[in-house]
């Protein structure tokens, strides 16, 4: 039996609704620097990612793309594992919502809390949209319509089932504040739990939906999914083992040592998540860690010019260690990031390739010069080599707390202060003219040596940010394995005594900063150039052929009064009379279009507008900020049909 002391982190798992992009990086790869760290120090890790899969939205993503839901987030779920294993995260199990054994433990986690009288059903009151069979919040709403199709909402109510997260105020306020546990960083958030959410009262949560299907059902009542967090939240527990057959690491590795997350979502995971296992009498987390966003200029991610931030292209162009480093070092503890690629040349020229690729370099390039790559056992020490190793004893503890507290980006500046000090002394030492005298070779071969072995210490505290290039540099500077370990770190001088070091690739190449982003910019499309909505994803034959679209010709056209947008027609289908609306106002006078032939969807829902139905629509196609409707010659007749 191993005696290892077990360790369990976790990332949230991430919405399949779009491609994985730079944001859920950053998270993923501060577990993974936390997962290699203490497996090097010796633990047994449980490093868990996945994906939360259920829900209205995917429901809704999958419908538009003409798939199954299933077949949508199967999609999704491969592009999240193709970026992680191209960053090289380290994860030891991938939850899906949907993996079977999930799905069991939810339901039966459900039942659980319902035996024990934390979940009852009630009635669940909303603003509903009727068309779109969707419920809404008040915030929700966009000038008090649905925030989908624009139309109004009505009061309406759903049965649906509660958890009595109103039961745990204060014990979930205790938890909050003990000094001791520290359940909670960064400390700021946890008034914002307190003042925002306990004080003004905790709210029983919704746990049940009928609205729609794209869930885990409720075993004992037909018709009722697991609205999202109950069945979110489990997968720290089912993904162990609790509650099925498919894993037996529930005992080992609960309590998890630390979730992760942004800000966002902290509420979720200090409230909700707690009152749960507090309801199931399971042992609480020891600590939630919610980070700041990386944010993108104007806060959206877009392929606005020069700012192509696809991890994919990224790290291919720049080097996976490179993107790493630059995401981990660039976000603060607790604040907000920006991304720009901009940023991100600038640090790896001036850390990576200046500081760290440079001094690797310079040293190795001298060892090969003046001692043909082999330091001679002869050294000669002194007291001003203190300076730079005084500072590098005091990494190694210091960058295990703050790498597992996720205060990596401090961690990393303190090791490249470390690298500069390096740097310095070697220009303070001159090793250049320490070589013009024979006599001064064992003091010349004391600071290459220092050199190499500062190198060697910094490079293993920096390996689980780095996990690709630091082997490459324990190769150049002549690094064995047992001395590249987590604990030898902290030791002086562990390099051996006549190392031989070897001449390998340039680690990080600079990057020409403006000649990149011009690159990046060719890359993308200028966004005048892009069409103003992206393509659409592939749909099925059947939603096409489900649409019935005819030449129809206009009768009669006229202006809705009060409305600039909106044209009243009145169109013969061939079949007969209808009347449509259209918003095409502003680009044509009614006259104009009078007897004109046009392309239409005539098996639309009618649909109300300005107090008129509108049966179908007309169709019209973008022509910069206009729109022009589609029109055929009068050879084609009426109710001819376009396919
Ligand atoms: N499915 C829920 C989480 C359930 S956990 C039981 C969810 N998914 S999400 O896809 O929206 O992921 C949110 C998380 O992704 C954030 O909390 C953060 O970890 C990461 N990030 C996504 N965008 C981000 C940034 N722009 N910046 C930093 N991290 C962000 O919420």
């Amino acid at each position: 039996m191993s005696e290892k002391k077990p360790f369990y982190i976790t990332t949230p798992i991430y919405y399949p609704s779009g491609n994985p992009h730079i944001g859920h990086c950053y998270t993923t790869l501060a577990c993974d620097v936390v997962a290699r760290m203490k497996r090097m120090q010796g633990f047994d890790v449980m490093f868990l990612t996945g994906t939360d899969e259920h829900g209205q939205k995917i429901e809704d993503k999958a419908k538009e793309a003409g798939v199954t839901p299933q077949e949508y987030v199967d999609g999704i779920v491969a592009n999240f594992k193709k970026l992680w294993e191209l960053l090289g995260i380290s994860y030891d199990r991938y939850i899906r919502t949907t993996d079977p054994y999930h799905v069991e433990s939810v339901q039966k986690i459900f039942k659980e809390l319902y035996d024990r009288g934390y979940i009852y059903k009630g009635e669940y009151k909303g603003k509903y949209c009727k068309p779109c069979e969707s419920f809404w919040t008040e915030s929700q709403l966009v000038d008090g319509k649905c925030p989908d199709c624009g139309r109004e909402c009505v009061d309406a109510s759903e049965e649906a089932y509660f958890f009595k997260l109103s039961d745990f105020s204060d014990r979930l306020e205790k938890l909050l504040t003990d000094e001791e546990l520290n359940f909670l960083e960064p400390k700021s958030r946890v008034n914002e739990m307190i003042n925002n959410f306990i004080k003004p009262g905790l709210q029983d949560l919704c746990v049940s939906r009928t609205s729609f299907t794209w869930g885990v059902p409720v075993t004992f009542d037909p018709g009722h999914v697991v609205y999202v967090w109950i069945d979110a939240l489990s997968n720290y527990i089912t993904a162990l083992g609790y509650d099925n057959s498919e894993y037996d690491d529930f005992s080992k590795f609960w309590p998890a040592d630390i979730h992760v997350m942004a800000k966002e979502i902290i509420r979720f995971h200090t409230l909700i998540w707690p009152a749960m296992l507090m309801a199931l009498d399971l042992p609480l987390p020891k600590k939630v860690v919610g980070h700041g966003w990386i944010t993108f200029g104007g806060g959206k991610m877009s392929k606005s010019s020069g700012n192509v931030i696809d991890p994919f292209v990224l790290s291919e162009r720049y080097g996976v260690d490179s993107l790493r480093y630059h995401l981990l070092r660039e976000m603060p503890f607790g604040a907000d990031a920006p991304y720009t690629n901009e940023m991100m040349f600038n640090r790896i020229n001036c850390d990576l390739a200046n500081d760290l690729g440079n001094l690797v370099s310079r040293t190795v390039a001298m060892a090969i010069k003046y001692f043909d790559g082999t330091l001679p056992v002869d050294k000669e020490f002194n007291d001003s080599d203190e300076e730079l190793l005084k500072m590098t004893d005091e990494l190694p503890s210091f960058v295990a707390e703050n790498y597992e507290s996720l205060h990596i980006s401090d961690a990393l500046d303190k090791i490249f202060r470390v690298i500069a000090r390096a740097n310095k002394y070697i220009d303070e030492n001159e090793p250049w003219v320490l070589a013009k005298d024979e006599a001064k070779k064992p003091r010349l071969a004391a600071v290459l040596y220092n050199l190499l072995d500062t190198v060697r210490r910094c490079s293993i505290l920096l390996s689980p940010v780095m996990p690709h290039i630091c082997p490459e540099i324990y190769e150049q500077i002549g690094a064995c394995e047992c001395c590249t370990k987590w604990e030898a770190a902290s030791e002086r001088h562990a390099l051996k005594a006549d190392v031989t070091v070897q001449k390998g690739r340039v680690l990080f190449p600079r990057i020409d900063v403006e000649k990149e982003i011009a690159e990046l910019d060719a890359l993308s499309p200028k966004k005048a150039d892009l069409p103003e909505e992206p393509l659409k994803p592939l749909t099925k034959f059947d939603n096409f052929a489900a649409l019935d679209l005819r030449a129809v010709k206009v009768l009669s056209c006229e202006k809705v009064k009060k409305s600039d947008k909106l044209l009243l027609f009145k169109v013969d289908d061939g079949f007969g009379e209808r009347q449509v609306l259209s918003g095409i106002a502003k680009y044509y006078e009614p006259e104009d279009l009078i007897g004109k032939t046009l392309a239409m969807i005539v098996n639309l829902e009618p649909r109300k507008m300005m107090g008129y139905e509108s049966n179908g629509m007309i169709m019209s196609v973008r022509d910069g900020d206009k729109f022009r409707v589609v029109e055929f010659g009068d050879d084609i007749k009426p109710g001819a049909d376009i396919s």
